[in-house]
C-alpha cells in the first residue's frame, strides 16, 4: 500500500511569512547565478556541444537566464535514443515498487529541498507570479509526480472478472516497446514533469526534448529525478531544434510513443510525419497529446452575476491567459449585461500587471516576442474590426518585458476572429446574446470554432444546467458548472479535451497511464 496520497498543500506567501522570504532568497540566488549553462545530459553524462541557445526573463528581455546547449548534430540524438534502448531492460525489470519510490521521493524533494529554487526558475523564466508558480511548479508538479503512482497501481490493479476452475488469468501491464519521445510547453512546469515522469514510472524510457523558453525549470526538475534516484539513461535531457529532431526521432523503428503537450499546429504536423513512416515503426505508436483550446464561460440570467464576473476575470487573466484551459470567449445574457460589464470593469481595474519580483502583481509578462507579437496582432484586429469594441485594457509594452494588458473585448459577432481562434494570452471576448436565444447561443458555443477543452456553465436554475451540459456534451473535456472554466486540480479533476484539443487521454488518471503500457493477458493452466 502506498503511502496516502494528497494534494500537496499550498503555501500563501503573505508578507512576512518564512515562505515568501525564502523564495525572495532563491529569485536572489538565481538572479545572481544567471546566466546558469544548462547542458544536455545522456546516459548521466552531462553534454556541451557549444551550440548554444538562451533563455531570457520574460519580464525583463535582457537578462539572459539560462545559455543551453542545444543538440543541433543529429549524432546526438542518435546516442540519446541508443542509450535510452540500453537503460531500458534494467529499468523495466525494476519492481513499480522502485520505480514509485523514485518518483514519491523526487515528489518530496521537489515539496521541500528544491521548492523555492523550481518556483524561482518558473518565476523568471516563464514568467510566473509567486501563485502561479507555487501551484504549478510546486504543488501540479509534485501532485503529477504523486498521485500517477497511486494511479499506476490503479492500473496494475485491474485483472480479469474470472477464471475457470484450473486456470489463472492475469494480464501483465508491459512497458512499451521503443521508447517514448515527449515534448513539453513552456507555460507549466508540472506539465513537463509528467510528460516524461508518466511514461518513466510505467517502465518507459524517455527522450525528453523540453520547450526552449522554460530549460533552467526543466533542467531543475530533471536534476530532482536524478537524486531521488532515476537511473542513467531513463530520461534523457535533450534540448534541441524542434523540427528536426521530431523527424529524426520519428524515423527510429523503435520510436514508441509521443507525449505532447503544445499547440495543435505543430502537433499534427507532429502526427503527419509519424503517419508517413507508419511502415517503418516495430509497433503503432502511442500518439497522445494536449494541444490547443477556445473555452468559454456561458452565462444564464439566473447565474450570480458579480462572482462570475471574478470567475471570467480570473479564467481569463490569471497566468497571462497562458493557459489552454485560459477563457477566452463568454456569452452573456442581454438582462444581465450591465450589471456584469460593470463588476468586470470594476475586477478587472484592479489588476496590475508587472514584474515577478513584486509580488504586489496579478499578471506579469507574456513569455516572449513571438507571444507578444501575435496576441497584440489580435488586440490590433478587434480596434479596427467593425464588429468589435476594446472596453478594457488594450494596451502592450515590450520594452522592458513582454507586458500585455489584460483586455476585453464586446464582439456583435459571435464567430469573429477573437471568438473563434486560439490566441494564449490575455485577451477575452464577450458575446451579449439575447436571452430568448439562450438555446440557439448554445447550439452556437458547440459548432463554433474546432475545439473542445474547457467550457463553464453558471446558472442557477438548475433546468438550464442541465441543458447546456446535455448540450455541450463534446464541447469540452473538463466543464465546470457554476465555477470557472482553469484550474484542474490533479487527483481531483483529470484534465483534457477533444476535438482539436487533443488525444483526451487525461492527464492526472490512470487514462493516461493506461497509453504508455502494453497489456499481455496471460492464462496458465495448471
Ligand atoms: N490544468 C490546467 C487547468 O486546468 C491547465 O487550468
Amino acid at each position: 500500500k502506498l503511502p496516502d496520497i494528497v494534494n500537496e498543500p499550498m503555501l500563501h506567501y503573505a508578507p512576512g511569512s518564512t515562505e515568501r522570504r525564502l523564495l525572495q532568497e532563491a529569485l536572489q540566488e538565481i538572479r545572481s547565478q544567471a546566466p546558469y549553462e544548462v547542458p544536455i545530459v545522456i546516459d548521466g553524462e552531462e553534454i556541451k556541444t557549444g551550440h548554444i541557445e538562451e533563455q531570457r526573463v520574460a519580464c525583463d528581455h535582457q537578462v539572459v537566464l539560462c545559455r543551453y546547449h542545444n543538440a543541433t548534430d543529429p549524432k546526438l540524438v542518435t546516442r540519446a535514443i541508443d542509450g535510452a534502448l540500453r537503460a531500458k531492460e534494467a529499468w523495466e525489470a525494476m519492481p513499480v515498487y522502485d520505480r514509485t519510490a523514485i518518483m514519491l521521493r523526487a515528489a518530496d524533494l521537489l515539496a521541500t529541498k528544491y521548492r523555492y529554487k523550481v518556483m524561482a526558475a518558473t518565476m523568471l523564466g516563464q514568467g510566473k507570479n509567486a501563485w502561479q508558480a507555487e501551484i504549478d511548479a510546486a504543488a501540479e508538479a509534485c501532485d503529477f509526480l504523486r498521485f500517477n503512482c497511486k494511479f499506476a497501481q490503479e492500473v496494475y490493479a485491474h485483472q480479469p472478472a474470472a477464471n475457470t476452475p484450473g486456470t489463472w488469468n492475469h494480464v501483465e501491464y508491459r512497458p512499451l516497446e521503443g521508447f517514448v519521445f515527449a515534448v513539453s510547453p513552456f507555460n507549466f512546469t508540472a506539465i513537463a514533469a509528467n510528460l516524461c515522469g508518466a511514461p518513466a514510472l510505467m517502465g518507459n524510457v524517455v527522450v525528453w526534448k523540453p520547450s526552449p523558453a522554460a530549460t533552467l525549470s526543466n533542467y531543475f526538475i530533471y536534476e530532482i529525478l536524478v537524486e531521488a534516484g532515476l537511473p542513467a539513461g531513463v530520461i534523457q535531457f535533450v534540448p534541441g531544434p524542434a523540427a528536426e529532431m521530431a523527424q529524426q526521432v520519428f524515423a527510429h523503428p523503435d520510436f514508441a510513443a509521443l507525449h505532447f503537450t503544445g499547440s495543435t499546429h505543430v502537433f499534427k504536423g507532429l502526427w503527419k510525419t509519424i503517419a508517413q513512416n507508419i511502415d517503418s515503426y516495430r509497433s503503432y505508436p502511442r500518439i497522445v497529446g494536449e494541444t490547443g483550446g477556445k473555452n468559454f464561460h456561458l452565462i444564464h440570467n439566473s447565474a450570480p452575476v458579480r462572482s462570475t464576473a471574478l470567475q471570467t476575470i480570473r479564467a481569463a487573466f490569471e497566468y497571462q491567459g497562458q493557459k489552454c484551459s485560459a477563457c477566452s470567449r463568454c456569452y452573456v445574457p442581454a438582462s444581465r449585461w450591465p450589471e456584469f460589464k460593470t463588476h468586470l470593469l470594476a475586477e478587472h481595474a484592479k489588476i496590475t500587471v508587472g514584474d515577478v519580483n513584486d509580488f504586489s502583481h496579478f499578471m506579469t509578462a507574456v513569455i516572449n516576442q513571438v507571444a507578444f507579437d501575435k496576441i497584440k496582432g489580435f488586440i490590433e484586429h478587434a480596434r479596427s474590426a467593425s464588429d468589435c469594441e476594446i472596453i478594457a485594457g488594450g494596451t502592450y509594452d515590450d520594452s522592458k518585458g513582454y507586458f500585455i494588458q489584460p483586455t476585453v473585448i464586446v464582439t456583435t459577432n459571435p464567430h469573429t476572429k477573437t471568438m473563434v481562434e486560439e490566441i494564449f494570452g490575455p485577451v477575452v471576448t464577450i458575446y451579449v446574446y439575447p436571452d430568448a436565444e439562450w438555446q440557439s447561443t448554445i447550439q452556437m458555443i458547440n459548432e463554433t470554432g474546432t475545439y473542445g477543452l474547457t467550457g463553464a456553465v453558471f446558472a442557477n436554475d438548475r433546468q438550464a444546467v442541465v441543458y447546456a451540459t446535455n448540450k455541450l456534451r463534446n464541447t469540452a473535456g473538463n466543464f465546470y458548472i457554476n465555477d470557472k472554466c482553469t484550474g484542474a486540480v490533479v487527483g481531483q479533476q483529470s484534465f483534457g479535451g477533444a476535438r482539436n484539443s487533443g488525444t483526451n487521454d487525461k492527464a492526472g488518471s490512470s487514462n493516461l497511464l493506461y497509453r504508455f503500457v502494453s497489456p499481455r493477458s496471460v492464462k496458465e493452466t495448471f
